[in-house]
């Protein structure tokens, strides 16, 4: 973490937040904003959500932006400390978006296979899916941020970012750095409770953070095992099994070396066994985070207060750097006397 100055991370309210979330993306920001205080910078992006057809409804998309500031405050980001806030609230992300816009290729955004993937699934592809990494772009560099944690599925993301970057700094001069993406290394890419994909709102295989404990318990008690146990007596290859991560994810490590492993291997406990100590394991560490955000929809007006308060610190930093694109890239500024140049 040597060098690093400030870090700028997104997510979509596009529904509950999960699991995968929170181990690839969400703990993380939750460290770095204790090291970084206000120079860690974590933005609910509401203008991204657009381009999601199946999630987007604008009667809903004001309620799911204050629950995902909401959760990401139970979850550990303290916004008195470092800097929550909605993307919309900020206008410059936006702005600089467009600039970016007339200076990436066409090529570029066609070649982002998280676009190829999406626009399959769409009978008409909004242009806005394909300029998706490009706002996403205007995110980062809009606070010249160095330091992106996210999951495994961004970094071709943050790859266009650092060249975006780049184009701008070789056309209109040095500007902006190159960001790094920042993965957790336990958990880039956390499988989904069906054990064949990636976790992921649009699959339907997640577990919510707020979600009730009996309804995490019915998924975890139905989720597929290592296929060679099929009776209690036989023996099975932990990494062969969904359980076994998520025990590694949740679970104490020694409880996961001295425990599961040698006794899955030796059919010592059974898979329900096992499932019930995962379900202890993740309840130590979600439980508190579903009590803070009871406490927190009791009290609304702080998960408020805490967006208004990183509203101003983001556009803090935000309006000069835009001013100074404005300028380097020739716009003519209110009150300049360009026939003096
Ligand atoms: P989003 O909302 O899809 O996801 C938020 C974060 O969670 C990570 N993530 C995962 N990590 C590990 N395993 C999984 N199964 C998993 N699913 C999701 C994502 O990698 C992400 O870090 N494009 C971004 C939002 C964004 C952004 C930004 C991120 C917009 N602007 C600027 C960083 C910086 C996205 O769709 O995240």
């Amino acid at each position: 973490m040597a060098g690093m100055k400030r870090v700028l991370s997104g997510i979509q309210p596009t529904g509950e937040i999960h699991i995968g979330n929170y181990l690839g993306a969400i703990k993380q920001w939750i460290e770095l904003g204790e090291k970084l205080g206000r120079e860690a910078l974590f933005t609910i992006v509401d203008y991204h959500a657009l381009t999601n057809p199946a999630a987007y409804d604008p009667a809903l998309l004001p309620k799911r932006t204050f629950e995902a500031a909401l959760a990401n405050i139970a979850a550990g980001l303290d916004p008195e400390r470092v800097t929550l806030f909605v993307q919309s609230h900020v206008p410059e992300h936006t702005e600089l978006s467009w600039v970016f816009t007339t200076q990436t290729p066409l090529g570029d955004l066609f070649r982002m296979t998280q676009f190829k993937d999406k626009a399959k699934k769409q009978k008409s592809v909004p242009a806005g899916l394909l300029m998706y990494p490009v706002l996403q772009a205007a995110d980062i560099l809009l606070y010249k941020a160095d330091t992106v944690p996210v999951g495994e599925d961004q970094l071709q993301h943050l790859e266009l970012t650092r060249e975006i970057a780049r184009r701008f700094n070789r056309t209109f001069g040095e500007t902006f750095p190159e960001p790094k993406a920042l993965l957790n290394p336990k958990a880039p890419r956390v499988p989904g409770i069906d054990g064949k994909a990636k976790m992921s709102k649009s699959l339907g295989n997640t577990i919510g953070i707020l979600e009730e404990p009996s309804s995490i318990w019915e998924k975890l008690r139905t989720a597929p095992t290592d296929p060679a146990r099929v009776k209690r007596s036989d023996p099975g290859e932990p990494t062969r099994c969904l359980i076994w991560r998520y025990h590694t994810y949740f679970s104490p490590p020694e409880l996961v070396k001295e425990v599961i492993e040698p006794e899955c291997r030796r059919a010592g406990i059974g898979c329900v066994e096992c499932k019930r100590m995962l379900f202890d394991s993740m309840m130590k560490e979600l439980g508190p985070i579903q009590e803070r955000a009871a406490e927190l929809k009791a009290h609304p007006e702080r998960v408020l207060e805490g967006l208004e308060e990183g509203r101003k610190r983001a556009a803090a930093i935000a309006e000069p750097v835009m001013e100074e694109v404005r300028e380097k890239i020739g716009l003519m500024r209110p009150g300049s006397r360009p026939w003096e140049d």
